[in-house]
């Protein structure tokens, strides 16, 4: 037997060993309180259900959920995990008990690129992230901000349109995931920075590798000790990564400040805003008094670019892929925005409200593909008792929209069917009132950009399909298109959704 296998099993018996005396030991409140866990399958040693996981978590635990119930036990690592997989159970935690599970666990990516959890999607609950959620939710995403950054979606979708319109002459097959997620982050960076493009730095390349590493199986979140070793390197290239993200928002927060002593009649955009509150203080309670610092700010703007480019931009994806595979669908749709905006001129965000069909096609997509299929963890800040199952405190809490939106019991057999009909009296508002879709989450950690990411969303996809007609290149099927997801931060597809544009407007004028 060579050395090497020699050690690792010698290893391997030692770590045994610990965990049953730890187990045994160290741990005898929990044998003798009696205090009953939700079911879950058995555990291994040191990594508890890790190994089951697998390349997509979000279907591995619908199905174990089928099993188990929609209150599972799962032990991830060291850390104790309550899986929720019903409407009805989301309900009571995120509703019922919201306030106990309004906080976030820590994780080591979030903590090495935003700045010790500054932001606000990984903060944990208390004044800062209050504080900060409120002043964004007032500043940033109020309905007459949203308006405000209205000539910007509308500035960039235009120049797409028209370079979608020559790809359509020339007949060329069009990458729609590359063109729809440039067109958002064009969007986004320029509502946020007040430019898309910088020539020193490769903002789309900086933010993807941030995003890959946010979004990594990190072993140091769930096996805390194994940490210091950063077996999977994971700790060097966050660091690195956050850097150079550093040194970028330095220079585009230093930009901001010069400019705005120089140059009044800028619009003003998100980094401007949050400039505004620079230096203010921030009662934390029982602690002293925080100033907001430019790590805060930064802070605030990664998490803000984080979510708003993929999810707005995977939605999107799916509602197409969905919409190129089901003819009928497409025509409703087409036939709905015509009959409102005719066919010579192209779709403005007024029009929205008057798309009911548009609604229920942008529902659907989010009930079949919620981005964020098990949105962001919480943690449970003081141990409860619901249903009958005893929740210690810092148990983390991992709901699985993605399974709540195919619920057979809640959306009838055809569950996993894109079939937009399913919501002609079922009016969604994601306000926390329905617990059936929850694609942006719930309670006081819902998403606080819907309003922005549903009008970006509603009008690209109205603009795609009014303008243009779209055929799957002619080798593919739409009964063969591939729909297969990968998991991340997101699920977007795995494969990049190609298709061919025909122009179909008469005379639309580009203003
Ligand atoms: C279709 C578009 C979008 C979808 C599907 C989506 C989905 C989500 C989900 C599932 C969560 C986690 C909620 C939870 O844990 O209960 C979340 C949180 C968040 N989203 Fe969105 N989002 C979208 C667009 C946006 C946009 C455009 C922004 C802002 C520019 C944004 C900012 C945030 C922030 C800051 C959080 C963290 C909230 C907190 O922890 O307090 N999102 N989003």
């Amino acid at each position: 037997m060579s050395f090497a296998l020699t050690t690792t099993m010698f290893a391997f018996l030692l770590f045994t060993f610990m965990y049953f005396l730890f187990k045994l030991y160290l741990h005898p409140k929990q044998k003798t309180l009696n205090h009953k866990k939700p079911p879950g399958p058995s555990t291994l040693p040191i990594i508890g259900n890790l190994h089951i996981l697998g390349k997509l978590p979000h279907r591995t635990l619908q199905s174990l959920s089928k099993k188990y119930g929609p209150i599972m036990s799962l032990q991830l690592g060291q850390v104790p995990t309550i899986i929720i997989s019903s409407s009805k159970a989301a309900e009571s935690f995120l509703k019922t008990h919201d306030i106990v599970f309004a906080s976030r666990p820590k994780v080591q990516g979030s903590d090495l690129m935003s700045y010790g959890s500054k932001g606000m999607a990984f903060s944990e609950y208390g004044p800062y992230w209050r504080s900060v959620r409120k002043f964004c939710t007032l500043k940033l995403f109020s309905a007459s901000k949203v308006e405000m950054f209205g000539p910007i979606r509308k500035e960039k979708l235009d120049v797409l349109v028209i370079s979608l319109e020559k790809a359509a002459l020339e007949g060329e097959v069009v990458n729609v995931s590359e063109v729809v997620e440039n067109l958002i982050e064009d969007i986004v960076y320029k509502m946020m920075f007040g430019r898309s493009k910088y020539e020193q730095f490769d903002m789309n390349k900086l933010v993807l590798e941030a995003m890959a590493l946010m979004g990594a199986f990190n072993l140091a979140d769930y096996v805390p000790w194994l940490g210091v070793f950063d077996l999977q390197g994971l700790t060097r290239a966050c660091k690195k990564t956050s850097k150079a993200l550093d040194e970028v928002l330095e220079m585009i927060i230093t930009e901001h400040e010069q400019t705005t002593n120089t140059d009044k009649t800028r619009n003003e955009d998100f980094v401007d805003i949050l400039l505004s509150i620079m230096h203010q203080t921030i009662d934390v309670e029982g602690e002293q008094n925080l100033v907001i610092d430019r790590t805060n700010i930064k802070a605030i703007l990664l998490d803000m670019i984080a979510a708003s480019v993929h999810t707005s931009a995977t939605t999107i994806e799916w509602a197409l892929s969905e919409l190129l595979r089901h003819s009928r669908v497409m025509k409703i749709l087409q036939d709905e925005i015509q009959n409102e905006v005719g066919n010579k001129r192209m779709v403005e965000e007024k029009d929205l409200k008057k798309f009911n069909y548009l609604d229920m096609v942008v529902d659907e997509t989010l009930r079949l593909y919620p981005v964020g299929p098990l949105l962001i963890p919480r943690e449970c800040r003081e141990s409860i008792t619901i249903d009958g199952y005893f929740i210690t405190k810092k148990t983390r809490v991992i709901v699985n929209a993605w399974a709540i939106g195919r619920d057979c019991n809640v959306w009838s057999e055809n569950a996993d069917e894109f079939y937009p009909e399913r919501f002609i009296d079922k009016k969604m508002n994601y306000q926390g009132h329905e617990f059936e879709s929850i694609p942006f989450g719930s309670g006081r950690r819902r998403c606080p950009g819907i309003q922005l990411g549903l009008i970006i969303v509603k009008l690209v996809i109205a603009q795609f399909v009014h303008c243009f007609n779209w055929e799957l290149p002619h080798n593919i099927s739409p009964s063969n298109l591939n729909m297969e997801e990968k998991f991340g931060l997101s699920i977007p597809r795995a494969q990049h959704l190609q298709a061919i544009p025909s122009y179909r407007l008469d005379d639309a004028k580009h203003e």
